[in-house]
């Protein structure tokens, strides 16, 4: 099968003045379709870095990147852009929602810039659909302020996913949430991957990356492990375990 993404030999390194930050030193690795993949590592060793070359939102100073095929190393940033929005969705630690807009207009945004042309009745529709499979097709009208966290964070992946993206990107998506509400996100995850879609995520907690089916860490911006999770936890059973020790602890109060 071809990757999804083949990076050979990539590096970032900031510049500002005088001052060089190599953030990222030669990471080479393929992910294929269907793979749901934690990148790990202590602060500062490169994460963020590395989802923002994966996520288009950076280009590398050297290497080459191969997105579905298609070598995006060298583009413009009108050009990024455009790869964005067709290929790839974002999730966010803090959300990221528009305050004063409806969960299902949230949803909706990023099909305003898709280069489809559609009806306002099929971008809602849609943007319902997205709602629907992250559990949340009740709460379309709400806005922001109406919601948990948890579910501001569903509202979340459902903007990512309603222009059909090849890829999911999540930066630290549980790193505001308690271990019940992260359970449960990572459970809509799981969910999303068990119907095919790539999911690649950072996080610093190892039972997060946990959930997922292969876990790399990197440390000063290079690639010092890649290994299959050999026993995953499974969402459903991560919350009843927490919601028998919520039970238990309230007897004992
Ligand atoms: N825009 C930037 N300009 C200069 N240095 C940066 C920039 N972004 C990150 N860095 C530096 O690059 C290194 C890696 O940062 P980052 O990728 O954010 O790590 P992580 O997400 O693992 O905490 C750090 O030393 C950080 O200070
Ligand atoms: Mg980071």
């Amino acid at each position: 099968m071809p990757a999804v993404v083949q990076l050979d030999d990539i590096h970032k390194t900031y510049s500002s003045g005088e001052v060089e930050v190599r953030a990222v030193r030669g990471i080479s690795l393929a992910m294929h379709k269907g793979e749901f993949i934690a990148i790990m590592g202590a602060s500062g060793s490169g994460k963020s870095t590395l989802m923002n070359l994966l996520g288009c939102l950076d280009r590398p100073t050297h290497g080459r990147y191969l997105l579905d095929g298609i070598d995006v190393s060298n583009l413009d940033s009108n050009e990024l852009a455009d790869i964005r929005n067709q290929k790839l969705g974002f999730v966010f630690q803090g959300f990221n929602l528009l305050s004063r807009t409806t969960a299902r207009e949230n949803v909706e945004l990023p099909t305003l810039y898709s280069k489809h042309r559609r009806s306002a009745r099929e971008m809602r529709d849609r943007a319902l659909r997205c709602l629907d499979i992250v559990g949340l097709a009740n709460r379309a009208d709400h806005f922001p302020s109406q919601l948990s966290g948890g579910q501001q964070q569903r509202v979340a992946i459902a903007r990512a996913l309603v222009n059909e993206p090849q890829i999911l990107l999540a930066d630290e998506p549980t790193g505001n949430l308690d271990s019940k509400t992260s359970a449960e996100v990572m459970g809509v995850f799981q969910q999303l991957n068990n119907e095919g879609i790539t999911i690649v995520m950072v996080t610093h907690e190892l039972d997060i990356a946990h959930y997922c089916k292969r876990n790399l860490i990197i440390r000063d911006g290079r690639l010092v492990s890649d290994v299959q999770v050999a026993t995953r936890n499974v969402a459903e059973v991560e919350i009843r375990k927490l919601q028998e020790a919520e039970a238990e602890a309230k007897l004992t109060d």
